[in-house]
């Protein structure tokens, strides 16, 4: 996949190190708590898998997959289940983890989704910011990294489904989107 990528900004280290430290914080913070991480299908595999490793506590996974219609590559807002949740989230704290928070607007569904079934509480993970999602009201309280706004790929991030294996977050060369 060499030739097609232009230039690393998150190495597989420093993924790796960032994880420890949020999971130190998750585990501070739901000490004791009955824990469901949330993971979003298909982007959130590789993030949930090593997050939820460095993990202390007896967390329990469960995954949904969504869509979102929007023109081409652009988020709309207006969100399909495609896959529902197996567990019940009455009473229980939910943390949704996620791969990238783009335009906001999947999440804030999501977030309002889970919220409507009664839980004790949501908050969300995601190992990747985007500045747009800042526009959108919507608190995040773990967030990996912040980065400019260009479109990446690598460790679950997908170009036309490619490119999500890569252990690393990258850039893609100009002739592979052409
Ligand atoms: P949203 O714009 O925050 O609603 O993002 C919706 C979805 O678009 C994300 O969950 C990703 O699947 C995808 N996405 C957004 N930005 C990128 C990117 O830079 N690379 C790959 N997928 C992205
Ligand atoms: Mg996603």
């Amino acid at each position: 996949m060499g030739d097609d990528l232009e230039k690393v900004l998150v190495t597989e280290e420093q993924i790796k190190a960032r994880l420890r430290e949020l999971a130190a914080e998750i585990d501070a913070d739901y000490a004791g708590k009955d824990l469901l991480l949330v993971g979003v299908l298909k982007g959130a595999v590789m993030v949930m898998a090593d997050l939820a490793r460095e993990l202390h506590h007896p967390a329990e996974m469960d995954w949904m997959a969504v869509s979102s219609y929007g023109a081409g590559t652009t988020s709309s807002g207006v969100v399909r289940i495609l896959k529902d949740l197996d567990a019940d989230l009455k009473d229980r704290h939910v943390l949704i983890v996620e791969d990238v928070i783009d335009s906001g607007l999947t999440l804030s569904w999501l977030v309002g989704n889970l919220r409507s079934r009664g839980p004790a509480s949501v908050e969300v993970c995601t190992m990747v910011r985007k500045p747009l999602a800042f526009d959108v009201d919507l608190d995040v309280k773990y967030i990996g990294f912040d980065l400019p706004n260009e479109f990446i790929v690598g460790y679950g991030l997908d170009y036309a489904e490619k490119y999500r294996n890569l252990p690393f977050i990258g850039t893609l060369a100009p002739h592979v989107h052409a």
